[in-house]
């Protein structure tokens, strides 16, 4: 995960960043829920499918596997995000907009996607009310977002730890991931976006890094929390995390840490 990518307020990174997400972690995080998200939402070959905050376009990329490159569109505000996904799949249609307005006529989409990115929208309704309106009528709109932090057996106890040693900003920097996690929550959001739940289901995964330093490194240095606590509570902190992902740790020092994660798939009336 980095939380850098959504930290900033604006959403534009160097472009450095975007293709470290794409080099780093995209294999070893975001690539294992594209095949999830796209059979949760039953794309098949001939759909027009959208993928928004694409990101990079790994989804975008996924479902142009299943209907073809010419069927497919993916959105984000991120210019450097954009610029990554053009670099890596030229063929596909790579569009800037927000997700609060999107830049697509009604009823465009036979199935509109997001992956890890409900939780950054700043009005989420509203965002989910503008995937409604551009997927057909009986079209689909499927979201994936990781699930609540008390059900996630590794960043869970991270953040209470880290909260432990710093904070109430540690936990409130360290949860926006998992700020949508909660299942009716997601629920009443689709129906106030006039959305049908049709279907909802949890999916385990991991987080791989190639160590807990780099897990502390991505999740805690690139956030503000870095700045606001001294180096002191910082060395807390990985120490801490040595010890509570311990159970996660392999014997190299590599860590797989378990995910979970929602699928809510709606239909458009
Ligand atoms: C964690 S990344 C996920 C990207 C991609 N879906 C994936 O699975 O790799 C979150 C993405 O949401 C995008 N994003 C955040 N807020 C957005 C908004 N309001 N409109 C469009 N994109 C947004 C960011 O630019 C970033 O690319």
């Amino acid at each position: 995960m980095t939380s850098s990518i959504e930290s900033s307020e604006t959403f534009q990174i160097p472009l450095e960043a975007a293709e470290a997400y794409e080099e780093a972690f995209v294999p070893a995080f975001f690539s294992q829920w594209a095949p999830v998200l796209c059979a949760a939402a039953g794309v098949i070959a001939g759909q027009k499918v959208l993928d928004v905050a694409c990101g990079t376009g790994i989804v975008a990329r996924t479902a142009a596997d299943l209907v073809g490159t010419a069927n497919v569109v993916g959105v984000d505000m991120n210019d450097a995000m954009l610029t990554v996904a053009r670099r890596v799949r030229p063929d596909i249609d790579w569009r800037q907009g927000d997700a609060g307005e999107l830049p697509f006529p009604d009823l465009a989409f036979d199935a509109v996607l997001s992956q890890m990115a409900l939780m950054f929208f700043p009005e989420r309704a509203a965002a989910l009310r503008e995937m409604g309106r551009v997927a057909a009528a009986g079209g689909t709109v499927a979201v994936l977002v990781p699930s609540a932090l008390d059900v996630q057996p590794a960043y869970g106890p991270l953040v209470d730890m880290a909260a432990h040693h710093a904070g109430a900003q540690a936990r409130s920097l360290l949860s926006t991931y998992f700020a949508c996690g909660d299942l009716d929550e997601l629920r009443s959001l689709f129906a106030s976006a006039g959305l049908r739940v049709m279907a909802t289901s949890g999916h385990a995964g991991t987080a791989r890094f190639p160590s807990v330093d780099a897990l502390v490194a991505t999740e805690v240095e690139s956030t503000p929390l870095r700045g606001r606590i001294s180096d002191d509570v910082y060395e807390r902190i990985r120490r801490g995390a040595h010890d509570v992902l311990a159970p996660f740790t392999a014997a190299d020092g590599a860590l797989e840490a378990p995910f979970e994660c929602h699928v809510v798939t709606a239909s458009k009336p």
